[in-house]
């Protein structure tokens, strides 16, 4: 008799655990892996045109086919291999993101994204932690 009153209370407490658990996941991401003194570093490479010219040639090398030539996440690959990209062109996208966590997700890739490594040099992925963000600028820019 009892059971009938406790399986359901039972099965609440779990529901309830087990969505917990999965939006504090959704909330922390995988950008918890980010050693903390990483995720705090500024950028050392100003966001200069030269600086967005340089990290061009890599995003259309290596980032263009997943993530879209304006970044909406759209590129051939990511639709060949049905990846659901976030869209960088949406200022809110990457807003809670610091630099410093930008820049470790190119190095060390993220979830379906490899990882570019030593590809390119430190100021180049700095340079591409810049172009990230100026794809969500030039919406703000062209919204006004
Ligand atoms: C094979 C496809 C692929 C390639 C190539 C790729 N990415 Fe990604 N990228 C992803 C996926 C998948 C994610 C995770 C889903 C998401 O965050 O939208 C991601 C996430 C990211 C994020 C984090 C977004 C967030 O939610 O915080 C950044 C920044 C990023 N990519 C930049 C780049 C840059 C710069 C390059 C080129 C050097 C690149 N990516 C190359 C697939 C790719």
């Amino acid at each position: 008799m009892s059971r009938n009153i406790f399986t359901p209370a039972l099965l609440c407490i779990f529901l309830f655990l087990f969505v917990h658990t999965i939006v504090a996941q959704q909330l922390a991401g995988p950008y918890t892996a980010v050693p903390a003194d990483v995720a705090k570093q500024v950028n050392p490479v100003k966001a200069t045109p030269e600086s967005l010219e340089r990290a061009k040639k890599w995003w259309k090398l290596d980032c263009a086919m997943c993530h879209g030539d304006n970044g909406d996440g759209k590129g051939s690959l990511a639709t060949d291999m049905k990846l659901k990209i976030a869209d960088f062109t949406d200022p809110a996208t990457l807003k809670a993101r610091t630099d410093g966590e930008v820049f470790y997700v190119i190095k060390k890739g993220y979830q379906d994204m490899p990882p570019e490594g030593d590809r390119v040099k430190v100021d180049e992925n700095w340079d591409l932690v810049n172009y990230v963000r100026s794809l969500a600028k030039e919406k703000t820019a062209a919204a006004k």
